[in-house]
């Protein structure tokens, strides 16, 4: 694919790579100070988490460990599939820990909120969401999440982290994605 056929398939920009650091260092000086004094395990959810993970990760200026879980609920389309599914599991015992987990992106809440009461099983001392992006319909999940960059409108997004079909993940921005890609 070239740059041609990349940029064909954007609409618009949502946020510059700019508004995006933005955000996560008024986001890292929330978690500064809500965690002052404590440890905090940061869980990332792969893939998409991975740009904010880092990102996050290196406006914090505390110390911080990350650790990663894989789940399943979308398949290959643009439409949650509601079933969660573990892929990779945590390497770190997080009983007695603060666990902040962290995904780029929340759409239906299904897969958090699953994985909000997984965690909470294993007895950390605290389990809390961020997420970089937010949709309408997880506003009214029961999952309440700590930490949120936007609230954008129910349309489909991709590049940084986010995907359609495991493309543009690499991209700096967010964009929204151009109906003819996935129609
Ligand atoms: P949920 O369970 O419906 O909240 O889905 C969450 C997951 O779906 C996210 O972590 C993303 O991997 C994926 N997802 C939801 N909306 C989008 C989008 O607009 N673009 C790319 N991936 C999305
Ligand atoms: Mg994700």
């Amino acid at each position: 694919m070239d740059s041609a056929d990349v940029e064909s398939d954007l609409v618009n920009i949502l946020f510059t790579e700019e508004q995006i650091h933005e955000k996560l260092a008024e986001m890292a000086k929330q978690i500064e100070a809500d965690y002052d004094g404590q440890d905090l395990l940061m869980v990332g959810v792969l893939r998409g988490a991975v740009m904010v993970m880092a990102d996050l990760a290196r406006a914090l200026n505390r110390h911080v460990e990350m650790d990663w879980m894989a789940v399943s609920s979308y398949g290959s389309g643009t439409k949650s599939s509601g079933v969660v599914r573990i892929l990779k599991d945590l390497d770190t015992d997080i009983s007695g820990r603060h666990v902040l987990v962290v995904d780029e992106i929340i759409d239906t809440g299904l897969t958090l909120s699953w994985l909000v009461s997984n965690l909470s099983s294993r007895n950390p001392a605290s389990v809390a969401i961020a997420t970089l992006l937010r949709k309408p319909e997880a506003q009214a999940m029961p999952v309440s999440v700590k930490y949120v960059g936007w609230d954008i409108p129910n349309e489909f997004v991709v590049g940084y982290g986010l995907d359609y079909q495991e493309r543009y993940r690499n991209l700096r921005s967010i964009h929204t994605l151009a109906p003819h890609v996935y129609s």
